[in-house]
């Protein structure tokens, strides 16, 4: 019941409080992921005007497959980290050769893809195809530490494979976009690293451990640098 209440408050609030962001608008699993890549190692503000000059110049994955070595560079140039876009070419060569040009659409499928790790098929098998699966970044990884109380290391990867099965339990099986993009939210609206959370506003407060003990400047613990 705890659970089930939790889990309607968060997504409440998602649905009140959620940021109009341009891969929100026609989730399709090519948008959920172009976005997710993009925004691994920069800021939303910083992704959106990537991601709409992406999209313009390769909007499928048919023309992502076939784009030049050049295009490809040019499109991500100022990102950084040049592999995530050759991994996002030569996954979607792999959905030209293997899937016949279809976006798989079951996770295992999905995680298959050069490049694409848990977090990024879960967004995908989430947002895009609304299955119960969940999309557990850093920033998820702090809620989550927080409403548990968990000093467990968040660097670990068994720490994040723990949470990943947690949640896959709760998710409700027809809100699982917006469950899990809730967390992502709250993560960057709400549970804010660094000892600055803004616990009073936040839909979860009443269950969370952190917030109780006023232990939100210790979680998460993350030891590995
Ligand atoms: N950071 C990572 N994924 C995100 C998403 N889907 N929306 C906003 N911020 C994010």
């Amino acid at each position: 019941p705890r659970l089930y209440e939790m889990r309607d408050s968060l997504i409440s609030w998602y649905r009140e409080n959620r940021r109009k962001l341009p891969w929100r608008e026609d989730p399709t699993p090519y948008h959920v992921w172009i976005s997710e890549i993009m925004l691994q190692q920069t800021r939303v503000e910083a992704v959106k005007p990537y991601y709409a000059r992406f999209l313009k110049a390769l909007p499928t994955v048919k023309d992502l497959a076939e784009a030049g070595e050049d295009t490809l560079l040019k499109l991500w140039e100022g990102l950084g980290y040049y592999n995530r876009v050759r991994n996002m070419q030569k996954a979607a060569q792999q959905i030209m050769m293997d899937f016949d040009g279809q976006f798989p659409d079951h996770y295992e499928a999905i995680l298959s893809l050069k490049g694409i790790g848990s977090y990024t098929a879960g967004a995908i098998s989430a947002f895009a195809y609304g299955l119960p699966k969940a999309a557990v970044d850093g920033n998820v990884l702090r809620v989550l530490s927080r409403i548990l109380g968990s000093r467990e290391d968040i660097m670990k990867t068994s720490v994040k494979k723990q949470m990943e099965e947690k949640l896959e339990k709760v998710i409700p099986p027809k809100e699982a976009s917006d469950f899990g993009q809730g967390l992502i939210e709250l993560g960057a609206l709400i549970c804010l690293p660094n000892g600055e959370p803004k616990c009073r506003e936040c839909p979860l407060q009443k269950w969370c451990s952190a917030y109780r003990e006023g232990l939100q400047s210790e979680i998460p613990v993350r030891r590995k640098p």
